[in-house]
């Protein structure tokens, strides 16, 4: 592994107080009986992030958004700018999660300045990247790969300051997954677009997602070039997510 490991839990746009309380809870308290643990990372939707950092508060989990504006304030009704998600205990935000590319047409180009904003703010971006089930069948999921990694990093960044993760479209939410080997050369081909004019390839972290869960996740934990994951529906369920938590190699 390039990094010390990261699991991040995407809640997407489920919950509500009292769950999301509960939730994050039970995973706090679960962090006090384990020595080491990895990165762990709660990114409810926005609305309860405040409830969230507070339930956190103290535990090694960290919160994280869901997205975030490329500006830093101004009028653009119903958004949220990096700098207020640092102000309220964000350490990360995810930026270009497909959900977002396919639901508002956001652009590389778009992603890329929401991740400098992220970088602008002090937050660390998690740059989604992944092809479609058509693209693939084209064979053209490399490609799509490679333009969008180069597409959607800011000028700025590091191994230190910005995580990819690897989400195949089609395996997001479906229970699919791709096979071992797929995901080895996919995120190889994400390194190598990263590593492009950049001395740190080997460090920077790349995330697996798209229906990780307890039962497959010590597999796709355990491949070469698999820095964590970024887990949407198993993240809901605290026994669910604390097994992919577990299955991660300890370094
Ligand atoms: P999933 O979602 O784990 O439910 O497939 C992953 C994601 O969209 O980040």
């Amino acid at each position: 592994m390039a990094a010390r490991a990261l699991i991040a839990g995407n809640w997407k746009m489920n919950g509500t107080q009292a769950t999301a309380k509960a939730l994050a809870a039970d995973l706090a308290a679960r962090c006090n009986t384990v020595p080491m643990l990895p990165r762990i990372a709660l990114c409810p939707p926005a609305a309860l992030l405040g409830l969230v950092a507070s339930t956190i508060s103290g535990s090694p989990i960290a919160l994280g958004a869901q997205d975030c504006h490329a500006q830093q304030k101004g009028a653009h009704t119903g958004d949220t700018s990096a700098w207020l998600l640092k102000d309220i205990g964000c350490s990360f935000v995810i930026v270009g999660h497909s959900e977002r590319r396919a639901d508002h047409g956001e652009t590389d180009i778009l992603v890329k300045s929401k991740a400098q904003a992220a970088l602008d703010a002090g937050l660390m971006p998690i740059i989604c990247v992944g092809e479609t089930e058509a693209e693939r069948d084209a064979g053209k999921a490399a490609d799509v790969v490679r333009r969008q990694v180069a597409g959607s990093l800011p000028a700025g960044a590091t191994a230190a300051n910005v995580v990819i993760a690897y989400e195949p479209v089609w395996a997001i939410g479906t229970g699919r997954t791709p096979t071992p080997e797929d995901v080895r050369a996919m995120h190889a081909v994400a390194r190598e677009t990263y590593a492009v004019g950049r001395s740190d390839g080997a460090d920077v972290a790349i995330l697996y997602g798209g229906s990780v869960k307890g039962s497959n996740a010590k597999v796709l934990l355990a491949l070469p070039g698999v820095d964590g994951a970024l887990v949407g529906g198993a993240s809901l369920d605290a026994a669910d997510f604390w097994t992919i938590i577990d299955a991660t190699p300890r370094r």
